[in-house]
């Protein structure tokens, strides 16, 4: 393979977005699991639904909007965790493999990247906090062409940025119509299916599924 650049997804692939929820699940209530499934649930379809109308609003807003559907709409969960829940979004866990496989890609000369839709300065935060600022060329935010994945210009900020073909990237993500998009595109993409989940967008294959980020040094 000839690949410039190791790109990946931040929400759900390198960090884990429950463990916001986790870290409170005591001051939260019995309902956390459900409360953490509709908080990130809303927060995607919020993007998905404003893309489609071209009315864009940053990811931050729209994470704190879902949060507040969430608390309301959940069951028996208490509001008053609800500045800590957004202080923890911006200091998620990274999961346990990506520090030594990020700094392992790097070694191997590869340019390594995210792109997400995340707002540049929760990206930037979460970035610190897991301690992966070395291992990592860029970050790439959707802030900066205004629209959220699966549009084709979140894709492109990568070969334009690297002045690379698409076939040059190495693509990962844990979300997989994100991964049906970027495959779309034109990328080269990792599947990282960590909850072993039902294929679909069957039309839109990746090239390769593993279960976390330690099947790309195979
Ligand atoms: C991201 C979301 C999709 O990081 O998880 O772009």
């Amino acid at each position: 393979m000839s690949y410039k650049a190791f790109v990946f997804d931040a929400y759900g692939t390198l960090f884990d977005v429950h463990s916001a929820v986790s870290r409170h699940a005591v001051l939260v209530g019995k309902n956390s699991a459900r409360l953490s499934e509709i908080w990130r649930n809303k927060q995607l379809e919020y993007t998905w639904t404003r893309s489609g109308m071209g009315n864009y609003k940053d990811f931050w807003t729209l994470t704190t909007e879902a949060l507040d559907f969430a608390l309301e709409f959940v069951p028996d969960v208490n509001q008053d965790a609800r500045d800590q829940l957004l202080e923890a979004y911006k200091t998620l866990d990274c999961y346990s493999e990506v520090p030594a496989v990020l700094k392992a890609l790097k070694e191997q000369g590869y340019l390594t990247a995210i792109l997400s839709n995340g707002s540049p300065d929760m990206l930037n935060s979460a970035i610190e906090s897991a301690g992966l600022s070395n291992v990592l060329d860029d970050a790439f935010s959707v802030h900066d062409v205004g629209v959220f994945k699966t549009n084709s210009a979140t894709y492109s900020m990568i070969t334009k940025a690297y002045d690379i073909d698409p076939s040059q990237v190495s693509f990962q993500s844990s979300n997989r119509w994100d991964a049906a998009a970027a495959s779309n595109f034109g990328f080269d993409v990792c599947w990282i299916n960590r909850t072993n989940q039902p294929d679909e967008y069957k039309d839109m294959p990746p090239k390769r599924v593993i279960s976390d980020l330690n099947g790309l040094l195979d």
